[in-house]
């Protein structure tokens, strides 16, 4: 979570610090700081304010202008002290030459700060942090650089960690350390200038000439050029590279709300995604970025897949396609979980991870193991070169642009596609799918565009439903096969963005327990459209029905009869059972957005939350 970046060069830090952080909002907002350090060896200025960065924009137009061209900055999801001016980052050390900006957890902090109090040393703020700032001091004071005391100190911190640091003792320098999978760095090469980030977002807009740094790498960098070492300080070569990353899908246009924008992206996202897996004519599939795991698919006897959130229901729905397509036993399982068991894993299990950031801790420790065991690992992810994708064999990538609301929305959509096509390739690898199936498989994708279209086309439906429904605190949602992800995500979008308790459930389970829920007061979501295993579908809305609970039903259009038996219905075109779950997700989409603008909440920014996960 936490976003960082830095910038070093001949222009004012602190506007592109600030921008930088706008770009990087999303992965945290509970507090906001920076710190710029002036060319003449002058003191660390720092501003840092509580809350959103348009806070800390207004500490900085309101106070003594900041003028430097070196300095870092940091948007906060709090870990270890609640959210505060204090605690915001930057921290300092107690000398206030050092400073640093971190993402992660110092695992060992309370033992690390208990020695340091011993020393002498005073703390201003509750955070695990500070001890980084104090620690490095230590080493700058006796006679270390801010690079090397930076290395030094990180072999003391336990835990995942992702830090920049500068020291007033060396204008025109940030160091920085990436260990562990608690956040990347990026490091942007510019004209006579230099650019850190914890992604590309905050730095694409400057450059797309990039590297990202490994675990265990340490960054040294200047206006005039970029250092790289190991933890044991010798010279490494960044691995550089030119990112194609949109920055325009990046803004948020004509639209209120990121997730709005992105909800309406859905059917270009996915004829983008579509049109770089697959050629129509004739039917083929081209998974360009497989690598090494290509040539492993048709030896792979079981999958595994693996995901967090909203992409662990991509992967719930990706089991089917696998077992389906290539004939073997997939399993799925949430990566948090799946990485404290001793999983039985082998050379012939394709380990299969779902993450748009591809950032996700937990996903980052399951791959370790898989690699550790042998396995081949394909990713599925949304942004090129993310560490994911560095870690596994091959990746399919799709091409939804970037995911700026908190809310998952397009990625998961492109998440299931790109399932369905690796699928594929893996049951034509293994000779189980015959050529003709899989010619109609890949042509069924062509309509999923249009038929997402339509759904949006009558986005003014949900509006219209929204001010009934957001008065309910709780929400059942039901299915069944591939229409049961699809109910989890139904919830976990509505609890996410608008508050409101809401669970999803196999439509089957419903009768042994969470029936008892049912009054007036909890109303049901129900999908049951035509390969959603319709009539059982049928039988658990009468039963709700039965019990006072009132039904939202997602039918496929041409039903006459459930439309007649509950209060709410939406329809959507029928499509081909296997990609039914990519079209009947958008309703219950637009549905939470819509009850989330009634109850006035925050959308693309929701409490609690940020959109990439790096710490546990
Ligand atoms: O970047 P990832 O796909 O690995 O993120 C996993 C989850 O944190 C994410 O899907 C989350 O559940 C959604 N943002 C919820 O909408």
């Amino acid at each position: 979570m936490c976003g960082i970046v830095g910038y070093v060069g001949p222009r004012d830090a602190a506007p592109i610090l600030i921008q930088g952080l706008r770009d990087l909002e999303y992965r945290g907002y509970d507090s906001a700081g920076i710190a710029v350090m002036p060319n003449t060896g002058d003191e660390i200025a720092i501003r840092k304010r509580e809350g959103k960065i348009a806070n800390l924009e207004a500490a900085v137009r309101g106070g003594v202008p900041l003028q430097g061209g070196t300095g870092i900055g940091h948007t906060r999801w709090a870990t270890h002290g609640r959210p505060s001016d204090t605690n915001a980052h930057p921290h300092h050390s107690c000398g206030g030459d050092v400073v640093v900006i971190h993402n992660g957890i110092v695992e060992n902090y309370a033992e690390l700060k208990a020695e340091l109090k011993a020393a002498g040393h005073t703390f201003a703020s509750e955070t695990d942090t500070e001890t980084i700032a104090h620690l490095v001091e230590q080493q700058v004071t006796e006679g270390l650089t801010l690079s090397e005391a930076l290395r030094h100190t990180t072999a003391r911190l336990r835990g995942s960690h992702a830090i920049l640091a500068l020291n007033r003792k060396e204008p025109g320098v940030i160091a920085g350390a990436r260990i562990g999978n608690a956040g990347g760095i990026v490091v942007g090469f510019g004209e006579g200038e230099s650019f850190l980030a914890s992604d590309l977002a905050a730095v694409i807009a400057h450059t797309r000439d990039v590297a990202f740094l490994r675990d265990g790498e340490f960054v040294t960098v200047t206006a005039s050029g970029v250092d790289c070492f190991d933890q044991d300080g010798r010279t490494i070569t960044p691995e550089r590279r030119v990112v194609p990353l949109d920055p325009v899908s990046a803004l948020k246009g004509q639209y209120r709300h990121f997730m709005l924008k992105e909800i309406m992206e859905q059917p270009v996202a996915l004829s983008d995604t579509i049109g770089s897996l697959i050629v129509v004519d004739p039917p083929e599939l081209q998974l360009m970025a497989l690598g090494a795991a290509a040539a492993r698919l048709k030896d792979t006897k079981r999958v595994v897949l693996l995901g967090m959130g909203t992409s662990l229901h991509a992967a719930m729905i990706g089991r089917r396609y696998f077992e389906l397509f290539a004939g073997i036993p997939a399993e799925v399982d949430n990566a948090s979980e799946f990485r404290y068991r001793e999983p039985v894993l082998d050379a012939e299990t394709l380990v299969v991870t779902v993450s748009q950031s591809g950032e996700t801790v937990d996903v980052l420790e399951a791959m370790a193991i898989a690699r550790e065991a042998g396995s081949a690992q394909v990713t599925i992810c949304n942004v090129e070169g993310a560490q994911t994708t560095r870690v596994a064999d091959g990746a399919v990538y799709t091409r939804a642009g970037m995911e700026r609301g908190v809310a998952s929305t397009k990625t998961l959509l492109t998440s299931i596609v790109a399932l369905y096509c690796l699928a594929l390739a893996t049951g034509k690898a293994r000779g189980h799918i015959s050529p003709q199936d899989l010619a109609g498989r890949i042509r069924d994708l062509v309509i999923l565009p249009e038929a997402v279209a339509s759904v949006l086309a009558d986005a003014d439906v949900y509006e219209q439903m929204a001010p009934a429904l957001a008065r309910f605190n709780d929400f059942l949602f039901l299915g069944r096969g591939l229409a049961y992800p699809v109910a989890m995500e139904g919830a976990l979008k509505l609890k996410e963005i608008s508050y409101i308790h809401a669970e999803g459930y196999a439509a089957g389970e419903m009768k042994h327990g969470p029936i008892a829920l049912i009054d007036r007061e909890f109303p049901t979501v129900a999908i049951a459209t035509r390969h959603a295993l319709r009539s059982k579908m049928v039988s658990n809305i009468e039963q709700v029905q039965a019990r006072g609970g009132e039904v939202l039903a997602i039918v496929t259009e041409g039903d006459t009869e459930i439309p007649g038996l509950v209060r709410y219905t939406v329809s959507i075109p029928d499509v081909p059972e296997l990609l039914e779950p990519i079209v009947a997700t958008v309703p219950l989409q637009c549905l939470s957005y819509q009850i989330a603008l009634q109850r006035g909440c925050d959308v693309d920014q929701p409490r609690n939350l940020a959109k990439t996960v790096t710490v546990e």
